[in-house]
């Protein structure tokens, strides 16, 4: 049977509208809400404990909103909380983790980089996937620092962007690497300067799509009616919605619906 609720969708901050924008484009029939959870971003360096306890409180937001399932757009979170998200609330979760597989299955170099926060790199899911199916290829990691804060200022381009990235590609491609995971859903908003910089000598791998594929075949009877009444909704717990408004507009959506949300005595809190 058809089902018009929204799909639930978050991130400690703009980031997780790489995932978001590939789930609409897939699946344009679906309503969906996006909580950005901009007053803790970086979710990166914090301890595991703090992370499920952002997650489970966004989460309960998203499911008093009516979600009927809920992504979670954030490498750092799923590391994190998704176990804990799966076992408290009885709706299907989708989450992510660095594409370590199909790096892994087609280098030819045998050299593969991953980039992501520390939080991911510390995560049970992350290690339990590069030991099964990185045998025998190297895994270069690294805590790609300043790239988060790039994003969720909208800088995308220019000379601090660059150098930055200079700074984390150089190791990777001396090492040899020929392909590169974004193991954070920011990072793809700096893809076209990546592509500059490493040209054609590393592909580089953007996990949006198969996280949307797997939404769709996590569906299958939940799946919107085709009659057009999809609705976007955002909500930030920043101090404004202006990284939220400046990414949403760079990625063609400048006049989406966007609200505050506050954290009050450690539970979310909306102004509607
Ligand atoms: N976008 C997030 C991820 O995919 C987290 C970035 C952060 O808050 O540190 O890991």
């Amino acid at each position: 049977m058809a089902n018009n609720r929204p799909i639930g969708v978050f991130d400690s901050g703009v980031g997780g509208l790489s995932v978001w924008r590939e789930i609409v484009r897939q699946l344009p029939h679906e309503s969906t809400i996006y909580v950005a959870d901009s007053a803790h971003c970086p979710y990166g360096p914090r301890p595991a404990a703090e992370i499920v306890q952002f997650s489970t409180e966004i989460s309960r937001f998203l499911l008093a909103q009516g979600a009927k399932m809920i992504v979670v757009a954030c490498n750092t979170a799923s590391a994190a909380a998704l176990k804990h998200l799966r076992a408290t609330f009885d709706v299907p979760f989708v989450g992510m983790e660095p594409a370590v597989k199909p790096a892994a299955q087609s280098t030819r170099s045998g050299h593969i980089g991953v980039l992501a926060t520390e939080g991911t790199f510390r995560g049970e899911l992350f290690n339990r996937t590069t030991e099964t199916h990185a045998r025998g290829v190297t895994v270069h990691r690294r805590v790609a620092h300043g790239l988060v804060s790039l994003v969720e200022g909208g800088n995308f381009s220019g000379a601090e962007a660059e150098s930055l990235l200079r700074r984390h590609l150089s190791p990777l491609m001396a090492a040899n690497v020929d392909r590169l995971v974004l193991g954070c859903t920011h990072y793809p908003f700096l893809l076209p300067l990546m592509r500059e910089i490493v040209g054609g000598r590393i592909t580089i791998i953007d996990p949006a799509d198969a996280v949307a594929k797997q939404v769709q075949r996590v569906l299958t009877r939940r799946a919107a009616p085709t009659d057009g009444s999809a609705r976007h909704k955002f909500f930030s717990t920043g101090a404004d919605t202006a990284s939220l408004e400046k990414l949403l507009a760079h990625i063609g959506y400048p006049r989406a619906e966007i609200n505050r949300l506050w954290w009050r005595h450690a539970a979310l809190d909306s102004a509607e």
